[in-house]
Formats: C-alpha cells, structure tokens, sequence
C-alpha cells in the first residue's frame, strides 16, 4: 500500500495544469452507453475512478479504449449485460449513474444498490423516485436495485429535491433517463453543478433536446435517438482548489491553467476574503498569498455555493489562520474524518454536531495520519506541506481516486512528497 512521506514546511512557486473533471467524466460516459456508437471523450483524467468506470463499462457489453492522444474511446454498439455488479459499486458508489442510462436503452437495468462511506449515509432514494415517475418499476432484490420499463419511458414533471437540496448524480441519472423518454420532462429542482451542466451539454450535442441547462428546471423534450459524439470534459474545479489552497498555506504564488474560475466564485470570493490574491490570466488564473490567512465562516451549499468537496482542504487552511474560524457542512453532515487527523497535526478543531470551530493555531506539526477519503487525504496532504517536519500519509489510494499523481505535480512546484509502497 502506498504511502506518502512529506516534508515541510516549503513554499511553492511555478505553473500547474488542471485535469479534466472526474465528476463530470463519470457521468458523462455513462452517457455514452444511450448513443449505440463509438464516442470520443477528451480530457478524461487517468484515475483510478475512471479506470473501475470503465470497467463496469466493459462488464456492460462496451468496448473502452484509449486513442493515440490519449483520449477515451467508449464504444457502446452492444450494451448485453445490463447490470452493475457489487464487485464494482462497491469500489466506486457513481457507479450507480448507470441506472438512468440502461433504463433507457435497454428498458431494464440491475444494479447493485451502493451502501454508505466515509462521508456518510448516501441514500439513492431521490434517484429512485424520479426515475419511477419516468415509469420505471423498481423493487430492491439482493441488495441489487432492479428497475424495468418494458413499454419504455414516459415523460412528466418531476421535483427532485431531498432534505439536503438537490442532487448531483440523481440529477444525471434523472435527466440521462429521461433524454429518450416520450414526451417532455421537466426537472425541478435539478442540481446546478457545472458537472451537471456539462453532462447536458454532452447529451444536447449526442442530439437530446435539454434547455434550461445549469438552471434548476431542466426542460427535456425526449427525442428517440442518440449519436455518439466527440467531446472534452470541463476542467476539475475541485482539483482547482486543492491548488488554490496548496499556494495559500504555504504562502506561496502558483498560476493554475486550465482553471475556469467563473465555476468557483463562492471559493476565489471566501479566498479573497481571508487575504488571498487570485487574479484572472489566461486560461486559468494566479494565486498569491503572502502571510497567515484570516479567520472565515463558511458553509457548504449546492452550486453556486461553496462545495462539500473543498470542505476538508479549507480547514487545513483555517487551522492556521490567524483568528478562529467556522465551518459549517450543510450536504454530509459527517464529512469531519479528517479532522481527528488534523488535530494529530497540533490543529485546534472541534465539532460541533454538523459544525466544526477552528481554533487558527501558529503552525502545525508533523504526524503519521491516516487518510479516509478522497478529499479529507488532499487536506492532509495540504497540512503536509505546511507542517514542521515529515508527515506520513497512509492509504494513499484514497487520493488517487480523485487526482493524478498529485505529488507529480506539486514536487515540481517545490514540495517534497515521496510516495512509497510498504
Ligand atoms: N441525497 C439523498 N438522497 C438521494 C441522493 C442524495 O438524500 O437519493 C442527499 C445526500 O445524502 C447528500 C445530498 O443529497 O446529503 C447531496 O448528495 P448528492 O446526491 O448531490 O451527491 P452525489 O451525487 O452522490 C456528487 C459528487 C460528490 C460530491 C457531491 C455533492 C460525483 C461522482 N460525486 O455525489 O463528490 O461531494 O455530489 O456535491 O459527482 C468527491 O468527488 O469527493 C465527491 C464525494
């Protein structure tokens, strides 16, 4: 199992290019199962997530490929075996994005039904609703969602908000189902994530009828046939920010290409407010900043909020700004595993049910940590390259998950991770 030793504190400097979006590719090739072709996706970015959705692709009947440029081949002519097996949803719960898709095209679909993780319960339950009011018939048998529709799908109007807002792969399994349903859709209360809205732009170029994209009501007149398409994939606002937060605690100036801040208001608008410069350039953008940050209170919204997903990387920044700060997790209410983690680093962080106070504290101290997913380990990476002395990451395979090889790209930028396998 790999691990990560990281020296700090260092300061970084220089130039990085953001990947492709993983929350947008996963989605976007389960599209690809609806067009019956060979589609072309660009920007995909090599993770490990990619890698078990293509798989559960494969498993499907499709054919993944990689092209000479590197970009991902799906090709979708035969699609025979419509069920997600546990094996796989087990590894990566948006495996369940395939549900909307198979319905579609193959008017039945058995999936493993995902449990929780670390960042919480998860329920699909939303995702079930919508697509049984599309017509499916859905009933749980094994642990496996099995969903039919013999006389296919029929359009209607449908309210797609849950306790915690909208959702995100709900929205995508929804709207990918509903794009060659008869008749017209409306979606309220659709998620407005710019992954979402990508994934429409996808679907509307395979030739679905969707307006309203990156609004909350989606409108959807069901056309009876797809193509496949070439598209690239929007640049990962979530790896942005890791970036962004990466120049921040070490009081650094890095410029992002390949960075589309007119996604990420609500973070470069909480940046500037603790004393962080972030100035538009082309393509992307340069962050600066040239002391200890200031206090914030943030709160996790659904876009154009501030994102769950930055959540983790934004404490480790606050545990050492110059004040105390709140942070409160309005999506996963238990999305904290890093901040035990955090604390073992000599930060000041307590809970406060869904709230955490952040004590800022001078500096932060070296600890072997354990990583528990995806972006709680990107913080602790963060925390690493602030922290006096060399932190030792475990279970590495959680950021891999979500960003390539990142110590490829900070080292170069004047960290000091090394990734060993013990
Ligand atoms: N929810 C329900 N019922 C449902 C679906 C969701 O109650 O049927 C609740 C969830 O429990 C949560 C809220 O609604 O409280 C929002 O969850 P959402 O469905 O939007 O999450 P998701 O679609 O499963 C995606 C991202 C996550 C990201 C969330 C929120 C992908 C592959 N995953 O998950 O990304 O945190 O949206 O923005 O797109 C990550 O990349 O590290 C990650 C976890």
């Amino acid at each position: 199992m790999d691990v990560f030793q990281i020296e700090g504190p260092v300061q970084l400097s220089g130039s990085v290019s953001i990947n492709g979006s993983k929350n947008a590719s996963l989605p976007i090739m389960a599209a690809a199962i609806l067009t019956g072709g060979k589609s072309i996706l660009k920007a995909v970015p090599n993770l490990s997530d990619i890698s078990v959705c293509g798989e559960l692709l494969s498993q499907l009947g499709c054919t993944v490929s990689k092209n000479a440029n590197g970009d991902l081949c799906i090709d979708s002519t035969v699609v025979d075996n419509p069920v997600g097996d546990y094996e796989i949803v087990r590894r990566m719960r948006a495996s369940i994005c395939i549900l909307g898709p198979l319905l579609a095209r193959c008017g039945r679909a058995e999936v493993s039904m995902p449990g929780g993780c670390a960042i919480g319960d998860r329920p699909v339950d939303i995702h079930i609703r919508g697509l049984r009011q599309l017509g499916a018939q859905i009933h749980l048998k094994n642990g496996y969602i099995i969903a039919e529709a013999p006389n296919g799908l029929q359009g209607c109007d449908i309210f797609l908000g849950g306790p915690f807002g909208s959702t995100v792969l709900g929205t995508a399994n929804v709207l990918m189902a509903a794009v060659m349903a008869k008749g017209k859709t409306v979606i309220e209360s659709a998620a407005c994530e710019p992954e979402v809205a990508d994934l429409a732009n996808c679907l509307n170029k395979m030739g679905a009828k969707i307006t309203g994209i990156g609004s909350p009501r989606l409108t959807i007149e069901g056309v009876e046939q797809l193509q496949p398409v070439e598209f690239q994939v929007i640049p990962d606002r979530i790896e942005a920010g890791t970036f962004m937060v990466a120049a921040a605690i070490t009081k650094s100036e890095l410029r992002l290409r390949n960075c589309r801040l007119d996604n990420m208001m609500a973070v470069v608008d909480k940046l500037r407010n603790i004393g962080v410069t972030v100035d538009s350039a082309d393509d992307g953008c340069v962050v600066a900043c040239n002391g200890r940050v200031r206090p914030a209170d943030i709160t996790t919204h659904p876009f154009p909020g501030f994102p769950t997903d930055l959540q983790a990387q934004f404490m480790a920044l606050l545990a050492l700004a110059d004040g105390n700060s709140v942070i409160v997790e309005k999506i996963f209410p238990d999305r904290f595993m890093h901040l035990a983690e955090l604390n073992r680093m000599a930060a000041n962080l307590r809970k406060e049910g869904s709230a955490v106070i952040v004590a800022g504290v001078k500096k932060l101290i070296a600890a072997p940590v354990m990583a528990s997913d995806l972006r709680a380990s990107a913080a602790l990476v963060l925390a690493g390259l602030a922290a006096e002395g060399t932190t030792v990451v475990n279970r590495v395979y959680h950021i891999d998950r979500g960003y390539e090889r990142i110590e490829e790209k900070l080292n170069p930028l004047g960290a000091k991770i090394r990734r060993e396998n013990v």
